[in-house]
């Protein structure tokens, strides 16, 4: 009976929609995304220091000592899990949190002491996990670091300066350069180590990069200020362009509930061609793609559970990436953003396994607990788009 109900809907859904796992490589990953500091919770169990955001969101005193083996437990287990499950983990080093001790005592990303701890930590990471980890990734959006810690100041360490945003001191001009500088370098100095100790590449590249990791959400038009007049704004005036979501009243895309947030599916295609053609296809990942919904602890969980909206999302830009790997793309995985209803900063809900922020339970949103005997959410999808099965 179950699997006459599945067949049912298998041809329900595929009169509707085109996507299937065989229009992606038998290789092409497929994941979902997570940050440490956005899901663990636990700020002062088992010893763990305190961070930048701990102290941003909490305000305490800070610890700094040597390797926390309970730390060093858990991220064990964690990667145990999820090869016992058959999920291959990819990880990300640096996703915006910082051992707060380090600003402190020189200011974090402003100085060039900054990159010697990275690389510090990173090798004790390939050193303690890379027996088993194979997918390194340095950092979750440098630029994005780089603007909203130094230029407007949204983040912590909350440095900015007029008119950028109001900050109790430091210079919106200069420090979101110097900030990258550092992050570049500890970038390339990881990159070098991993690949002479870790990967048994001796010759030293100059390509300081195996994969591109692409995060796309949202789309916008740009305006160039170089040749033509027009007034700059705040947030991009150094790179010379002015941003919009509408040409002649015409909005880019559909609206999401996300203020200058529009769905334009083809534009994942787009980029991952203008990269390939640019950067001459060296391999990519979607490292984040997904749909933000808005909500807070007083949100209905009918309202969060429902994934209209996200399911057709995904399967649209899934559909684009997949036309984009037939022209030559060499686009390796995909992971959604995120696996769970996540601490989103200072922001939107974007994940697709429902979290009670209540009462700490998890729950499935709308497809899955439809699809109640499917693993994960993106088998879920393609069982939703009608896609054949085998091989994932
Ligand atoms: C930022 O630093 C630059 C270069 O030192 C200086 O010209 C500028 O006046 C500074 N801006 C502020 C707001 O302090
Ligand atoms: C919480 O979200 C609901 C919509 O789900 C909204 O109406 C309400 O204003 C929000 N409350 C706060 C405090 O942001
Ligand atoms: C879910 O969202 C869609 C699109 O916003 C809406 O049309 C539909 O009525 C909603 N369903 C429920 C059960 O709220």
């Amino acid at each position: 009976m179950a699997r006459f109900f599945l067949l049912l809907l298998l041809t329900l859904f595929s009169a509707a929609t085109a996507l299937r796992r065989s229009e992606f490589p038998p290789s092409f990953l497929f994941g979902a995304g997570t940050s440490s500091y956005q899901i663990e919770g636990a700020y002062l169990d088992d010893n763990k220091g305190l961070s930048n955001w701990d102290i941003f969101t909490h305000i305490q005193e800070g610890r700094f000592g040597s390797i926390n083996p309970a730390g060093v437990k858990f991220y064990n287990s964690l990667i145990n899990d999820l090869l016992r499950k058959g999920i291959q983990p990819f990880v990300t080093l640096n996703h915006f949190d910082i051992p707060r001790e380090l600003e402190d005592r020189y200011g974090s990303w402003l100085s060039s002491e900054m990159q010697e701890d990275y690389v510090y930590f990173a090798e004790l990471c390939f050193k303690m996990f890379g027996d088993r980890v194979k997918h390194w990734t340095t950092f979750n959006e440098p630029n994005l670091m780089a603007k909203l810690q130094y230029f407007s100041g949204r983040y912590p360490p909350n440095h900015c300066s007029r008119p950028f945003g109001k900050c109790a001191s430091e210079n919106s001009s200069t420090e979101p350069y110097i900030a990258a500088h550092n992050i570049i370098l500890a970038h390339a100095k990881t990159a070098d180590i991993y690949r002479k100790n870790y990967k048994g590449e001796k010759q030293l590249l100059r390509n300081q990069i195996d994969f591109i990791g692409i995060n796309h959400y949202k789309t916008l038009y740009v305006k160039d200020c170089i040749l033509s007049p027009c007034e700059l704004d705040t947030y991009n005036g150094d790179a010379l362009v002015y941003e919009l979501a509408e040409r002649n009243g015409i909005p880019i895309g559909k609206p999401t509930p996300v203020a200058n947030n529009y769905v334009v599916p083809t534009s994942m295609e787009k980029l991952v061609m203008n990269l390939k053609q640019r950067y001459n296809n060296t391999p990519m990942y979607i490292t984040e793609n997904g749909y933000a919904q808005i909500g807070n602890s007083s949100t209905p969980a009918e309202e969060l559970i429902n994934d209209t909206e996200r399911l057709s999302y995904i399967r649209d830009y899934l559909t684009y990436l997949g036309y984009a790997i037939r022209k030559g793309a060499d686009v390796r995985g995909y992971f959604v953003w995120s696996l769970m209803d996540n601490f989103e900063w200072l922001s939107e809900i974007t994940g697709v396994y429902y979290v009670d922020g209540n009462n700490l339970v998890g729950n499935l949103k709308k497809c899955i607990r439809k699809h109640i005997f499917k693993k994960i959410y993106l088998l879920c999808l393609f069982d939703h788009f009608s896609a054949t099965l085998t091989g994932m």
